[in-house]
């Protein structure tokens, strides 16, 4: 059976005292064979603000935290930027780039994303690279190319050694926070494309997850992860409440792994 990918991006939400309180539930909840680190890679992707009272907080087990962002320059006049250095320095293993909120709200490009991806992995951080169409693009057939222009795009800045510290997340921009979810025909395909490219990039050696994210849930969780190229869930909404953020695990464990 597969290893899952549990990745929880809370956004702009959880103050550090409530991020700790998550800690302390989820701690309550994971101890076992079924979240044993061959089975399940869990990671929390808290605001700047509130990631060291998780860190400290963090149970034992296979939980980590990251950043949800982190700048490509190391230090200097770039105010209200927090530089990929910093993110590791407070003992973040994890930092995400490109997601679509950072690309469609704060106007990030592909150029900024490429950037952004070289720094953290030279950084020594394992580097979520968020990609995925709008709506308008998918209606207009363009899907694959505009997942291929972000995830070549990005390739170019990926120093080779480094290669085995990239996760990549397939998040379409209108399934997220949205309810609407990919079918998983839909998203297998997208995701089978990232692992081919992938591959084609950096050769079988990295063997790199391809994680799905936009409007994951319980509900849907199973069917998205039994397929085979879809390694894990990237969860924005149902990662806020611990039981709604296990429950996408465990749903598929119970259908697909008894
Ligand atoms: P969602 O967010 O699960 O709330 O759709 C996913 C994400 O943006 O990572």
């Amino acid at each position: 059976m597969k290893k899952i990918y549990l990745y929880g991006n809370w956004k702009m939400n959880m103050l550090p005292e409530e991020g700790e309180e998550f800690c302390r539930s989820l701690a309550d909840r994971i101890s076992g064979r079924l979240y044993g680190s061959d089975c399940v890679d869990i990671c929390l992707f808290p605001p700047f603000l509130a990631i060291p009272a998780v860190l400290k907080a963090l149970p034992a087990g296979p939980v980590s935290a990251g950043a949800q962002d982190g700048y490509f320059e190391d230090r200097g006049a770039f105010t209200g930027a927090v530089s990929m250095a910093m993110v590791r320095s407070v003992g973040c293993s994890h930092v995400l780039v490109g997601h679509s909120e950072r690309r469609h709200i704060f106007g990030e490009t592909n150029e900024v994303v490429a950037r952004k991806l070289e720094k953290a992995l030279n950084s020594g951080l394992k580097t979520v690279l968020c990609f995925g169409e709008t709506l308008e693009e998918r209606e207009g057939g363009k899907t694959i190319q505009v997942v291929q222009d972000q995830l070549l795009s990005a390739f170019q800045s990926v120093p080779e050694v480094r290669a085995r510290d990239l996760v990549l997340a397939y998040e379409p921009v209108w399934a997220i926070g949205t309810g609407k979810n990919a079918s998983p025909d839909d998203a297998q395909e997208v995701c089978a494309f990232a692992a081919k490219l992938a591959l084609e990039a950096f050769g079988s050696g990295s063997l790199i997850p391809v994680l799905y994210g936009g409007s994951v849930k319980d509900s849907n969780a199973a069917e998205l992860l039994s397929r085979q190229d879809i390694h894990g869930a990237l969860v924005g909404g149902a990662s806020l409440k611990v039981d709604s953020f296990l429950a996408i695990y465990e749903n598929y464990r119970k259908a697909f792994a008894g």
